[in-house]
């Protein structure tokens, strides 16, 4: 069941944080995360593409080309920048306000889905990963960028969990979630998944929708 109080939440989180957020990012964008969305975005199948949690439109340069594109966001204020890049760069993609947990697309509408640190902060993740796999086709995949919880660094991984109630307040994010289990959790077959980076707090994730 969705949790609602949690979820106008994260939204009124992601749109006190959207004027900021390009420039929170800034230095680990261009350190690191440019290459991960590269990695992910060459990744991505098919004709037909979600991309969830689009936020600012950082991913929006690496969308494949040939692809028609639809994006979501929870939060109209990181939507809003969305859009202005999508015009600004020329952009040709579908821009909706939308709850992953409760998409409003018919099933089997995707090729793939994509996302980029947004199952950190979806309230209930194994419904957004349900939805996904519900409007992705059966042959399609789920492609997902996240920092999970250091389980194999038992001291990081419980700073991890002390920080937690108060990084989420701030950042909109949860720092310490499985997003691997999660997936498998959901019912989705895990198809590969990289460690983005030698700790192995960024994970690249390919999941197939099992129906
Ligand atoms: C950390 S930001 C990441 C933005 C972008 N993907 C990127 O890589 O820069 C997380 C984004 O997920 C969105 N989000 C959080 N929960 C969501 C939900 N339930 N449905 C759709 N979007 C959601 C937030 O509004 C925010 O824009």
């Amino acid at each position: 069941m969705m949790n609602n109080s949690e979820t106008a939440a994260t939204k009124k989180r992601y749109n006190r944080i959207a004027p900021l957020y390009d420039a929170m990012e800034w230095f680990t964008e261009r350190a690191a995360f440019q290459g991960w969305r590269k990695a992910l975005w060459a990744r991505v199948p098919g004709q037909r593409v979600l991309e969830v949690g689009v936020g600012t439109g950082k991913n929006f340069d690496y969308h494949p080309v040939q692809a028609h594109m639809t994006g979501i966001d929870l939060s109209n204020k990181m939507l809003a920048r969305a859009r202005k890049k999508a015009e600004q760069t020329g952009r040709s993609i579908d821009l909706r306000e939308m709850d992953v947990q409760q998409l409003e697309f018919a099933d089997n509408s995707f090729d793939a889905a994509a996302a980029t640190f947004v199952f950190c902060s979806v309230p209930d993740p194994v419904l957004g990963l349900r939805e996904l796999a519900r409007v992705v086709k059966p042959e399609g995949r789920i492609l997902l960028l996240e920092h999970v919880r250091l389980d194999q660094m038992p001291i990081a991984g419980t700073v991890m969990d002390v920080l937690d109630p108060l990084v989420v307040r701030v950042m909109g994010a949860h720092i310490n979630r499985r997003t691997v289990e999660t997936v498998q959790r959901a019912g989705l077959t895990l198809d590969r998944v990289e460690d983005m980076s030698s700790t192995g707090l960024v994970k690249l994730i390919t999941a197939c929708p099992q129906k």
